[in-house]
């Protein structure tokens, strides 16, 4: 059955969720504070890079619209999905700013209303969060009772950003939290063309769900880069071993390619988070702390090899290939390819970069650091070590010969290099 859905915080999250609604036959409204985010989403044009999110976007124009009134998208929906950020505050821990900003304005609005509505948290919170701070919080501003006036559930999201629209409409399970038996059902039903297993669980599960999976997945890559600087030590190649580990139907061959670490906008604010509730909360965490210290130093092996093949980086020009914390997306949030950059900065190296979708973001975060920012991968080359930090297609058939690689990410054709070294292997 068709379902009118506001969906509040068009990000990564926000947007690919909505347009996929809307592809599944829904009526979407995107409420954002960032008006060019509004304006570009109501000219048909996603404001992220996303693989197929641009199509989306234009082929269901009239069923997809946004605005920055939560008023009006609340009041023509009956679901509303609370998608902002949930970013690091500055003790590691999480800042929900605001997502409680929302939900108050979400508990204002329903305060006149005289229909039963749905609240869904997307965002990724703590265990606890929707069941011992925004359900007071939304109860209070609309002087109404969850459960009875509305419903509240929990509704992780799983997707990868760079094939995030493929994860969302192709997802390895559903998980709905929920408060009550009302907002599950109605979930369940806006879910039900999807073929996957859908889980089914109070709020606070469905909160750690997602950040057991995500600690997991920095865990088993935190892992395997151990074993892999184990390897390069002894002259094995990790690959070799994840292909002969993963074989083990309990272990699986995902996830298991060592490198210089994992970034992104999930795993490190999600893995600190859940290490900072941790210790409030009074229990130990010391796998994650020690998953969060391998992935720290792991960027910087790539100096340490650079530094063996070229000592001294004074005024020697580095090239780098990839800025973005992985392919196909234009998101540099805590890329392991910042630390290098600072580092090679602190050695006083002359910086060259190209990335195809990710300079623009790195240019306006990092607008003091001196770097040369290239117009294509070749011009990158010119310099007297590359190094390799993202996998984009387009460097996978670049002519490495007669050059110094060093290469974070394992890309095979660049073992053609005069000089190579992979990270792990
Ligand atoms: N990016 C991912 O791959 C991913 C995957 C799974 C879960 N998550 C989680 O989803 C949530 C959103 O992440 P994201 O990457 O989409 O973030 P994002 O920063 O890309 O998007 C958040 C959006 O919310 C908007 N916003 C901020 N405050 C607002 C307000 N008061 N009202 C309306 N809009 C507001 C921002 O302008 C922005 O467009 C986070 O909790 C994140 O952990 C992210």
């Amino acid at each position: 059955m068709q379902k009118n859905i506001a969906v509040i915080g068009a990000g990564y999250v926000g947007l690919v969720s909505g347009a996929c609604f809307t592809k599944l036959g829904n009526n979407v409204i995107c409420v954002d504070v960032d008006e060019k985010k509004v304006e570009s989403i109501n000219k048909g044009k996603a404001p992220i890079f996303e693989l197929d999110l641009d199509e989306i976007l234009s082929s269901f124009k009239d069923r997809i619209q946004a605005t920055t009134d939560y008023g009006r998208a609340i009041e023509i929906s009956d679901i509303t999905f609370v998608c902002v950020g949930t970013p690091s505050s500055s003790d590691g821990g999480i800042d929900l700013t605001y997502v409680k900003q929302v939900i108050k304005e979400i508990g204002k609005i329903l305060k006149d209303f005289n229909k039963w509505h749905n609240v869904v948290i997307k965002s990724t919170v703590l265990p606890g969060t929707s069941q011992n701070i925004l359900l007071p919080i939304l109860e209070k501003y609309s002087e109404k009772k969850a459960g009875k006036d509305f419903g509240l559930s929990m509704n992780p999201e799983f997707l990868r950003e760079g094939t995030a629209v493929y994860d969302f409409l192709n997802p390895d399970r559903i998980v709905i939290g929920s408060f009550d038996n009302k907002s599950k059902e109605n979930l369940r039903e806006l879910y039900s063309s999807f073929d996957c297993p859908i889980i089914e669980t109070s709020l606070s599960a469905a909160e750690m769900i997602k950040y057991a999976s995500n600690c997991f997945l920095g865990t088993k890559i935190s892992f395997i880069n151990e074993i892999g600087n184990f390897c390069k030590g002894i002259g094995v190649d990790a690959y070799e071993v994840a292909d002969g580990v993963g074989l083990d139907k309990r272990i699986g061959r995902a996830f298991l390619d060592s490198g210089i670490g994992w970034g992104g906008s999930c795993f490190p604010k999600d893995i600190n988070a859940l290490i900072s509730w941790a210790k409030q909360n009074g229990y130990l965490s010391n796998i994650l702390d020690d998953v969060v210290k391998v992935n720290d130093i792991q960027p910087l092996k790539l100096v340490e090899l650079l530094k063996k093949h070229i000592p001294n980086l004074k005024g020697k020009t580095i090239g780098i290939l990839g800025l973005a914390f992985k392919p196909n997306t234009d998101d540099i949030r805590e890329s392991r390819v910042i630390p290098i950059i600072l580092k090679l900065v602190e050695e006083d190296a002359q910086i060259k970069v190209y990335d195809p979708k990710a300079m623009d973001n790195f240019k306006q975060q990092f607008p003091k650091i001196k770097i040369h920012y290239c117009s294509s991968a070749e011009e990158v080359l010119n310099s007297e070590a590359v190094l390799i930090t993202t996998i984009w297609d387009e460097f996978i058939d670049l002519d490495y010969s007669g050059k110094i690689v060093i290469d974070g990410r394992r890309l095979e054709n660049a073992k053609s290099a005069k000089i190579y070294e992979g990270v792990c292997w």
